[in-house]
C-alpha cells in the first residue's frame, strides 16, 4: 500500500473510532494506540498536554517517557515555541533533543489546536533515520487536524 492510500485509511478508521467521543484523554489514547499499532518502525507514539508553560505527558504507547517539558525544550517544546510541525531526521543533530528511549533516532512533533491555540503536541518517535517524509508528514498532519477538529 503507498503512503496515500495508507494514510487515507489511516485517517477515516481514527475518525470511526473518536466519532462520538467527548473526552478528550479516551480520544487520545485510543489515538495513540491506534498511530503505534499500524506506523511502521515506530518506537513510541502519543501526547503531551499543554499546561500553562510546560508540556505534561498524556496518553500513549512506548516505553516509560519525560514527564514535563518546558514550552522551548526539545523538540516537543520547539513545535510549541514556534507553532509549527517539527519533523527530524536524526535527532542526534537536533540541539536540545530530549531522548526519552536511546533507541530513537527520528522523530517528527505536531500541534494538535482547539480553536486557535495548541492543546497538545502529537509525539512519534522511530529507531529509522529519515523514517518521516513529507508524505508522511502531510498524513499526519491530516491526522493532527482531525483530532483538532473533533475537540475544538
Ligand atoms: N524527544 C522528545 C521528548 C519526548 S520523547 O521522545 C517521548 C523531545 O525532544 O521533545
Amino acid at each position: 500500500m503507498n503512503k496515500k492510500a495508507f494514510y487515507t485509511e489511516l485517517h477515516r478508521d481514527l475518525s470511526a473510532l473518536i466519532t462520538g467521543e467527548p473526552d478528550l484523554i479516551a480520544t487520545f489514547a485510543n489515538a495513540s494506540a491506534l498511530l503505534f499499532e499500524r506506523l511502521e518502525a515506530v518506537n513510541w507514539a502519543g501526547f503531551y498536554l499543554l499546561q500553562g508553560d510546560v508540556l505534561v505527558l498524556g496518553p500513549f504507547q512506548g516505553k516509560i517517557a519525560c514527564t514535563r517539558i518546558p514550552v522551548g525544550r526539545g523538540v516537543c517544546g520547539t513545535a510549541v515555541k514556534e507553532n509549527r510541525i517539527q519533523r527530524i531526521d536524526d535527532v542526534h543533530q537536533f540541539e536540545g533533543h530530549i531522548a526519552c528511549d536511546s533507541a530513537s533516532n527520528a522523530e517528527i512533533v505536531l500541534p494538535v489546536y482547539q480553536g486557535n491555540n495548541i492543546i497538545a503536541v502529537l509525539d512519534i518517535d522511530s529507531t529509522v533515520f529519515g523514517r518521516f517524509d513529507s508524505d508522511d508528514q502531510h498524513g499526519l498532519e491530516n491526522i493532527a487536524a482531525l483530532l483538532s477538529q473533533h475537540i475544538s
